[in-house]
């Protein structure tokens, strides 16, 4: 399936990201927001992040006006979606939320044009629940910073057709990305393993074993990890962690998923990481 039509649901932190790639591939992108300050502010990050890439020799002049001109922002969610062969969803981490946008996308774009969401930790089988267009339905799982990480986790819901799943890992690899498909079970591959590892962590932390920063080294340099959990953690944010961390421990039956004490009692103190200036690590 040739993919030259797309629109991104979302102009915060991942669809600004996702836009811009999907651009810089050559497709035609209207990148949608509730309102137009919300979407104008996407395009100017994405305006940003590639001026970034100037400054350091990584992109052109000209592929940076290019890319610029291939994405419009919008705040129509019907007008963004007609004529596109690919959605891709970013809107908040809410199933409510992420069902009523798919409802409406199915109802307004071209049969043919494949429906995606940016979950990182709902099941795509629930999101497509009841939706006439379930079979386009899938999980296209990018990672911040969507320009630079080379991850796309590919989720296949239980309605998800194969012919979807092809056609999104031939656009991921367009991309450039590094693809991998993952059945639709509770955070996937990539969160599974990183939540996993990040609590057991920031247990560590509680019990004293060893400070953040040699934890994070253990991981650094005795295993190649380029940043350690508890540094991600406060990247990443320790509520949208907690948050993950929850969801896996009430889906999945298994202990080591449930967030330690001190990770709860971080986000009530409104310790959240680097967005709030004080995590693991003082930010300020
Ligand atoms: N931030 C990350 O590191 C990361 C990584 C992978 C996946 N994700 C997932 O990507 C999604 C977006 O996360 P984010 O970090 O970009 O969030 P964000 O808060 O930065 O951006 C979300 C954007 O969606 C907009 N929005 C609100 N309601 C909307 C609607 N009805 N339709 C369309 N847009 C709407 C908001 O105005 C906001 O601009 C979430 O599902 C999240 O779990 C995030």
């Amino acid at each position: 399936m040739d993919i030259s039509k797309v629109a991104v649901l979302g102009a915060g932190t991942m669809g600004a990201g996702i836009a811009q790639v999907c651009a810089q591939v050559g497709c035609s992108v209207t990148l949608f927001d509730i309102d137009d300050a919300s979407a104008e502010r996407g395009l100017a990050g994405i305006d940003r992040f590639l001026a970034k890439g100037v400054a350091r020799g990584k992109v052109t002049e000209e592929v940076k006006a290019e890319t610029l001109a291939r994405i419009a922002a919008s705040s129509d969610q019907d007008a963004a979606v007609t004529g596109v062969d690919l959605v891709i969803e970013a809107a908040p981490e809410s199933l409510k939320l992420k069902r009523e946008i798919f409802t409406r996308v199915a109802a307004k774009a071209p049969a043919h044009a494949i429906l995606a969401t940016n979950t990182s930790s709902l099941p795509i089988s629930q999101i497509a629940e009841g939706n006439d267009a379930a079979g386009r339905i899938v999980g296209m799982h990018f990672f911040n910073p969507v320009p630079l990480m080379k991850l796309l986790e590919l989720v296949v819901g239980n309605e998800t057709a194969p012919a979807t799943t092809d056609a999104v890992r031939a656009f991921g690899m367009r991309l450039g990305k590094e693809v991998i498909t993952v059945r639709d079970a509770p955070g996937f591959a990539s969160s599974r393993l990183g939540i996993c590892i990040a609590m057991e962590a920031i247990r560590m932390v509680e019990e004293g074993v060893a400070s953040p920063e040699d934890i994070d080294r253990a991981m650094i340099f005795g295993y190649g990890h380029p940043m350690g959990p508890l540094k991600l953690t406060d990247l990443v944010g320790c509520d949208v962690r907690l948050a993950i961390a929850d969801h896996l421990a009430d889906s999945l039956d298994a202990p080591h998923f449930t967030p330690p004490a001190l990770l709860r009692q971080m986000v009530a103190d409104g310790r959240l990481g680097k967005k709030s200036g004080q995590g693991f690590y003082s930010w300020e």
